[in-house]
Protein backbone atom coordinates (compact mmCIF):
# COMPACT_ATOMS: atom_id res chain seq x y z
CA UNK A 1 0.00 0.00 0.00
CA UNK A 2 2.82 2.22 0.81
CA UNK A 3 3.99 3.75 -2.35
CA UNK A 4 5.56 7.36 -2.93
CA UNK A 5 6.70 9.75 -5.75
CA UNK A 6 10.76 9.57 -5.40
CA UNK A 7 10.31 8.42 -8.79
CA UNK A 8 8.88 11.40 -9.62
CA UNK A 9 11.77 12.03 -12.63
CA UNK A 10 11.48 8.65 -13.71
CA UNK A 11 7.51 8.21 -14.65
CA UNK A 12 5.45 11.53 -16.13
CA UNK A 13 3.05 11.84 -13.17
CA UNK A 14 1.50 14.78 -14.13
CA UNK A 15 0.44 13.30 -17.91
CA UNK A 16 -2.76 11.68 -18.22
CA UNK A 17 -1.44 9.25 -20.72
CA UNK A 18 0.92 8.07 -18.12
CA UNK A 19 -2.23 7.36 -15.16
CA UNK A 20 -4.44 6.00 -18.07
CA UNK A 21 -1.91 3.64 -19.41
CA UNK A 22 -0.86 2.49 -15.65
CA UNK A 23 -5.08 1.85 -14.21
CA UNK A 24 -5.49 -0.05 -17.97
CA UNK A 25 -1.97 -2.47 -16.88
CA UNK A 26 -2.59 -2.53 -13.12
CA UNK A 27 -6.78 -2.25 -12.65
CA UNK A 28 -7.93 -3.19 -9.32
CA UNK A 29 -7.79 -0.50 -6.82
CA UNK A 30 -5.11 0.97 -5.01
CA UNK A 31 -4.68 3.68 -2.27
CA UNK A 32 -1.54 5.89 -2.16
CA UNK A 33 0.07 6.75 0.81
CA UNK A 34 -2.46 6.20 3.48
CA UNK A 35 -5.95 4.67 3.58
CA UNK A 36 -9.38 6.31 5.02
CA UNK A 37 -9.22 4.61 8.54
CA UNK A 38 -5.72 6.32 9.32
CA UNK A 39 -7.38 10.01 7.63
CA UNK A 40 -10.44 8.99 9.13
CA UNK A 41 -10.10 11.42 12.65
CA UNK A 42 -8.80 14.44 10.28
CA UNK A 43 -11.91 13.96 7.98
CA UNK A 44 -14.28 13.77 10.40
CA UNK A 45 -13.01 16.02 12.38
CA UNK A 46 -13.10 18.66 9.24
CA UNK A 47 -15.95 17.22 7.17
CA UNK A 48 -19.65 16.32 8.38
CA UNK A 49 -20.87 13.84 7.20
CA UNK A 50 -23.75 15.82 5.10
CA UNK A 51 -20.84 17.94 3.30
CA UNK A 52 -20.65 18.40 -0.42
CA UNK A 53 -17.19 16.49 -1.05
CA UNK A 54 -15.07 16.93 -3.98
CA UNK A 55 -12.25 14.48 -4.47
CA UNK A 56 -9.85 15.63 -6.90
CA UNK A 57 -7.96 12.62 -8.61
CA UNK A 58 -9.71 10.11 -6.92
CA UNK A 59 -7.31 7.12 -8.92
CA UNK A 60 -8.58 4.05 -8.30
CA UNK A 61 -8.83 4.32 -4.42
CA UNK A 62 -11.22 3.10 -1.85
CA UNK A 63 -11.16 5.81 -0.11
CA UNK A 64 -14.60 7.49 -1.25
CA UNK A 65 -16.71 4.31 -1.09
CA UNK A 66 -14.90 4.07 2.84
CA UNK A 67 -16.38 7.73 3.55
CA UNK A 68 -19.54 6.52 2.37
CA UNK A 69 -19.82 3.67 4.53
CA UNK A 70 -18.83 5.60 7.16
CA UNK A 71 -21.71 7.95 6.65
CA UNK A 72 -20.77 10.23 4.29
CA UNK A 73 -23.69 11.32 1.66
CA UNK A 74 -22.37 13.32 -1.64
CA UNK A 75 -18.91 12.63 -2.80
CA UNK A 76 -18.10 13.75 -6.06
CA UNK A 77 -14.82 12.04 -7.73
CA UNK A 78 -12.73 13.31 -11.01
CA UNK A 79 -10.09 12.61 -12.50
CA UNK A 80 -7.83 13.03 -15.38
CA UNK A 81 -7.81 9.61 -16.59
CA UNK A 82 -11.20 8.63 -18.25
CA UNK A 83 -9.89 4.91 -18.12
CA UNK A 84 -10.13 5.37 -14.07
CA UNK A 85 -12.90 7.44 -14.26
CA UNK A 86 -14.92 4.45 -16.17
CA UNK A 87 -13.65 1.93 -14.49
CA UNK A 88 -14.85 3.40 -10.83
CA UNK A 89 -18.29 4.38 -12.50
CA UNK A 90 -18.88 1.03 -13.55
CA UNK A 91 -17.58 -0.55 -10.12
CA UNK A 92 -19.85 1.86 -8.18
CA UNK A 93 -22.75 2.25 -10.17
CA UNK A 94 -24.92 1.04 -7.39
CA UNK A 95 -23.69 3.24 -4.88
CA UNK A 96 -26.07 6.98 -5.39
CA UNK A 97 -23.67 9.17 -2.84
CA UNK A 98 -20.56 8.21 -5.41
CA UNK A 99 -19.98 10.37 -8.70
CA UNK A 100 -17.33 10.01 -11.06
CA UNK A 101 -16.31 12.87 -14.33
CA UNK A 102 -13.33 12.87 -16.26
CA UNK A 103 -11.97 16.35 -15.75
CA UNK A 104 -8.49 18.25 -15.50
CA UNK A 105 -8.15 19.31 -11.61
CA UNK A 106 -6.59 22.50 -13.73
CA UNK A 107 -10.34 23.41 -15.32
CA UNK A 108 -13.02 22.80 -13.51
CA UNK A 109 -14.98 25.40 -14.96
CA UNK A 110 -18.19 22.76 -15.08
CA UNK A 111 -18.96 23.48 -11.12
CA UNK A 112 -20.11 26.84 -10.29
CA UNK A 113 -18.01 28.74 -7.94
CA UNK A 114 -19.01 27.29 -4.35
CA UNK A 115 -19.79 24.15 -5.16
CA UNK A 116 -18.78 21.92 -2.13
CA UNK A 117 -17.74 21.75 1.46
CA UNK A 118 -14.54 20.33 1.35
CA UNK A 119 -11.99 19.50 -1.46
CA UNK A 120 -9.83 16.35 -0.75
CA UNK A 121 -6.52 15.94 -2.40
CA UNK A 122 -4.41 12.82 -1.82
CA UNK A 123 -1.21 12.54 -4.24
CA UNK A 124 -2.71 14.52 -6.72
CA UNK A 125 -0.57 18.05 -6.37
CA UNK A 126 1.60 15.64 -6.40
CA UNK A 127 1.43 14.55 -9.75
CA UNK A 128 1.03 18.12 -11.12
CA UNK A 129 4.24 18.80 -9.11
CA UNK A 130 5.74 16.61 -11.31
CA UNK A 131 4.70 17.06 -14.36
CA UNK A 132 5.82 20.13 -16.95
CA UNK A 133 4.90 23.39 -15.90
CA UNK A 134 4.58 22.05 -12.58
CA UNK A 135 4.52 25.63 -10.48
CA UNK A 136 1.77 26.80 -12.94
CA UNK A 137 -0.25 24.14 -12.97
CA UNK A 138 0.11 23.87 -9.31
CA UNK A 139 -1.26 27.53 -9.06
CA UNK A 140 -4.42 26.93 -11.57
CA UNK A 141 -5.31 23.57 -9.51
CA UNK A 142 -5.06 25.50 -6.53
CA UNK A 143 -6.95 28.56 -7.86
CA UNK A 144 -9.78 26.10 -8.96
CA UNK A 145 -10.04 24.37 -5.49
CA UNK A 146 -10.38 27.92 -3.78
CA UNK A 147 -12.74 28.82 -6.62
CA UNK A 148 -15.04 25.81 -5.56
CA UNK A 149 -14.59 25.87 -2.10
CA UNK A 150 -17.91 27.96 0.26
CA UNK A 151 -16.37 30.19 2.47
CA UNK A 152 -15.24 28.08 5.83
CA UNK A 153 -14.82 25.30 3.38
CA UNK A 154 -11.54 23.42 3.87
CA UNK A 155 -9.61 21.71 1.26
CA UNK A 156 -7.11 18.70 2.76
CA UNK A 157 -4.44 18.22 1.24
CA UNK A 158 -2.15 14.77 1.80
CA UNK A 159 1.03 14.56 0.50
CA UNK A 160 4.54 13.41 0.69
CA UNK A 161 5.53 17.33 0.87
CA UNK A 162 7.01 19.01 3.19
CA UNK A 163 6.29 22.55 4.34
CA UNK A 164 9.43 23.82 2.30
CA UNK A 165 8.15 22.51 -1.28
CA UNK A 166 4.11 22.35 -0.01
CA UNK A 167 3.74 26.13 1.78
CA UNK A 168 4.98 28.15 -0.86
CA UNK A 169 2.36 27.20 -3.33
CA UNK A 170 -0.52 27.00 -0.89
CA UNK A 171 -0.02 30.50 0.85
CA UNK A 172 0.38 32.05 -2.80
CA UNK A 173 -2.55 34.96 -2.39
CA UNK A 174 -4.81 33.26 -5.00
CA UNK A 175 -5.90 31.12 -2.34
CA UNK A 176 -6.53 33.26 1.02
CA UNK A 177 -6.42 29.87 3.20
CA UNK A 178 -5.60 29.18 7.12
CA UNK A 179 -3.55 26.27 7.29
CA UNK A 180 -2.93 23.33 9.66
CA UNK A 181 -0.42 20.78 9.31
CA UNK A 182 -0.70 17.35 11.01
CA UNK A 183 2.46 14.65 10.01
CA UNK A 184 1.61 11.32 10.06
CA UNK A 185 3.66 8.43 10.15
CA UNK A 186 3.66 6.07 6.62
CA UNK A 187 1.80 2.97 7.41
CA UNK A 188 3.41 0.44 9.34
CA UNK A 189 5.56 2.67 11.06
CA UNK A 190 6.78 1.26 14.30
CA UNK A 191 8.59 3.81 17.09
CA UNK A 192 11.89 2.16 17.92
CA UNK A 193 12.18 0.42 21.01
CA UNK A 194 13.39 2.56 23.77
CA UNK A 195 11.45 5.56 22.57
CA UNK A 196 9.97 7.75 24.83
CA UNK A 197 8.25 9.96 22.53
CA UNK A 198 4.16 9.89 23.43
CA UNK A 199 3.35 12.49 20.83
CA UNK A 200 -0.31 12.28 18.90
CA UNK A 201 -0.21 12.49 15.33
CA UNK A 202 -3.57 13.78 16.01
CA UNK A 203 -2.73 17.00 17.41
CA UNK A 204 -1.48 19.99 14.53
CA UNK A 205 2.21 20.71 14.25
CA UNK A 206 3.25 23.89 15.28
CA UNK A 207 4.58 25.80 12.64
CA UNK A 208 6.37 29.04 12.17
CA UNK A 209 5.00 32.45 10.39
CA UNK A 210 5.92 31.56 7.18
CA UNK A 211 4.29 28.32 7.61
CA UNK A 212 7.30 26.25 8.23
CA UNK A 213 8.72 23.56 10.46
CA UNK A 214 10.24 25.28 13.31
CA UNK A 215 14.39 24.93 13.53
CA UNK A 216 15.82 21.57 14.87
CA UNK A 217 12.32 19.76 14.15
CA UNK A 218 12.63 16.47 14.33
CA UNK A 219 10.60 13.67 12.45
CA UNK A 220 9.82 10.21 13.84
CA UNK A 221 9.13 9.18 10.68
CA UNK A 222 11.84 10.11 7.94
CA UNK A 223 8.76 8.97 5.39
CA UNK A 224 6.25 10.29 7.00
CA UNK A 225 3.15 11.90 5.57
CA UNK A 226 1.65 15.56 5.79
CA UNK A 227 -1.89 16.63 6.17
CA UNK A 228 -3.21 20.58 5.10
CA UNK A 229 -6.02 21.32 6.24
CA UNK A 230 -6.50 24.53 4.66
CA UNK A 231 -9.57 26.59 5.27
CA UNK A 232 -10.98 29.31 3.01
CA UNK A 233 -11.31 32.74 4.77
CA UNK A 234 -14.10 34.73 3.80
CA UNK A 235 -12.47 37.70 2.31
CA UNK A 236 -11.15 36.12 -1.24
CA UNK A 237 -8.52 38.19 -3.42
CA UNK A 238 -9.77 38.21 -7.02
CA UNK A 239 -9.20 34.68 -8.37
CA UNK A 240 -8.21 35.34 -11.78
CA UNK A 241 -5.00 34.41 -12.62
CA UNK A 242 -2.49 36.38 -15.31
CA UNK A 243 0.94 35.21 -16.41
CA UNK A 244 3.42 37.52 -16.79
CA UNK A 245 6.95 36.12 -17.71
CA UNK A 246 7.11 32.75 -15.36
CA UNK A 247 5.32 34.61 -12.55
CA UNK A 248 1.40 33.84 -11.80
CA UNK A 249 0.08 37.38 -10.36
CA UNK A 250 -3.74 38.03 -9.90
CA UNK A 251 -5.34 41.08 -11.16
C1 LIG B 1 -0.91 9.56 -6.93
S1 LIG B 1 -2.43 9.23 -7.71
C2 LIG B 1 -3.54 9.35 -6.33
C3 LIG B 1 -4.86 8.65 -6.58
C4 LIG B 1 -5.80 8.66 -5.35
N1 LIG B 1 -6.13 10.00 -4.93
C5 LIG B 1 -5.22 7.89 -4.19
O1 LIG B 1 -5.11 8.47 -3.11
O2 LIG B 1 -4.89 6.72 -4.35
C6 LIG B 1 -2.72 10.76 -8.55
C7 LIG B 1 -4.02 10.81 -9.36
O3 LIG B 1 -4.14 12.15 -9.88
C8 LIG B 1 -4.66 12.05 -11.20
N2 LIG B 1 -4.27 13.28 -11.90
C9 LIG B 1 -3.04 13.65 -12.32
N3 LIG B 1 -3.10 14.86 -12.91
C10 LIG B 1 -4.39 15.28 -12.82
C11 LIG B 1 -5.08 16.44 -13.25
N4 LIG B 1 -4.47 17.45 -13.89
N5 LIG B 1 -6.41 16.53 -13.01
C12 LIG B 1 -7.07 15.51 -12.37
N6 LIG B 1 -6.47 14.38 -11.96
C13 LIG B 1 -5.14 14.27 -12.17
C14 LIG B 1 -4.05 10.79 -11.76
O4 LIG B 1 -4.78 10.29 -12.85
C15 LIG B 1 -4.08 9.87 -10.54
O5 LIG B 1 -5.27 9.13 -10.50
Amino acid sequence: MYRDMSACNTYNYGDALYWDARYIQEGGSFDWYQRYSALRPFVRKYFPTSSRVLMVGCGNAVMSEDMVKDGYEDIMNIDISSVAIEMMRRKYEHIPQLKYMQMDARDMSFFPDESFDGVIDKGTLDSLMCGTDAPISAAQMLGEVSRLLKPGGIYMLITYGDPTVRTPHLSRPVCNWKIELYIIPRPGFQRPPGSTSTKSFLEPTPTTEKGLLPAGFVLEDPDSHYVYVCRKMDQTTDLSLHQVGDQLICS
